[in-house]
């Protein structure tokens, strides 16, 4: 019998709106999603469509105007500040473009931090942070400094730090955004690995067609709402543009000029 799927994340009817001076504007307008363990999903649109804005909301960072957001079963809306860093910690790693390591600690140490911050002793949080950084294919780095490190292998370690506390969901935020297409493509196959052999949902906001054709489904944000669910085995078929859901060439190195 097949295993009944466990939801990761789900967002209803979730509305997020920013006041700008007199203005407001409205972002998100009535998302729906759900993410299951073991997915790997696409949220693809426009710059400016709110991307972002749905991974901080899902990642705790952020808060709704209104509407419900469930993380593993809890619903993140109704939590105060503590409860919402413990959920934070236990069970939503991210990776966002922006989010640099501490320059003055190694990959190693980079990686403990997530568990210095849960109280896990020196020795245990030493070998999982190894055992993270093995995951990752850059153990053999554990003790150089940020800056002696590739971008790939930065990507890498901050994958690492992301996965350290075990989370349920996986948030990336323009994952390959500053990576050329061999490493971003790498990362990738890497995230996509996490979702499918260790059972977390992996949720990726992306402008990149190679990261969008990796995925389970690509959900295409479009006016505040996901307008479309698209299966990536079709998509990878029937090479569909995501940036414009066009029936058009697919643009890639090789094609592109
Ligand atoms: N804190 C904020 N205050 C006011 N407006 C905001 C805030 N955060 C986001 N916005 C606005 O919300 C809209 C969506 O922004 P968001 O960063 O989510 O877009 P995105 O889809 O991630 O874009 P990109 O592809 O460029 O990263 C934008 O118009 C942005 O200006
Ligand atoms: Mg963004």
């Amino acid at each position: 019998m097949a295993e009944k799927k466990q939801a990761a994340v789900q967002c209803i009817d979730v509305r997020r709106e920013f006041q700008d001076g007199s203005r407001v504007i409205k972002v998100l307008q009535g998302t729906n999603l759900t993410v299951y363990r073991g997915e790997f999903v696409a949220v693809v649109g426009a710059s400016g469509s709110g991307k972002t804005t749905l991974l901080n909301l899902i990642g705790g960072l952020d808060t709704p105007t209104s509407g419900t957001i469930l993380v593993d079963g809890d619903d993140i809306t109704k939590l105060n500040d503590d409860q919402m860093s413990k959920v934070r910690r236990h069970k939503i790693g991210v990776l966002f473009q922006d989010q640099h390591l501490l320059p003055i600690f190694t990959a190693l140490e980079n990686v403990e931090v997530p568990m210095l911050l849960d109280d896990v002793p020196t020795e245990e949080r030493r070998a999982r942070a190894m055992k993270l950084l093995e995951t990752v294919f850059v153990d053999h780095r554990a003790q150089h400094m940020p800056h002696e490190l590739s971008g790939g292998m930065r990507s890498r370690v901050a994958l690492a730090r992301a996965l350290a506390n075990d989370p349920a969901v996986l948030l990336c935020d323009e994952p390959t955004g500053d990576l050329d297409h061999k490493t971003g493509g790498e990362i990738i196959q890497l995230m996509r690995d996490l979702a499918k052999n260790q059972n977390r949902a992996v949720i990726a906001a992306t402008h990149d067609p190679e990261t969008a054709r990796m995925a389970d489904r690509i959900l295409l944000l479009r006016d505040g709402v996901l307008v479309d669910e698209m299966v990536g085995e079709f998509f990878r078929a029937s090479k569909v543009d995501v940036s414009t859901k066009k029936t058009s060439k697919v643009v890639d190195e090789e094609t592109s000029t």
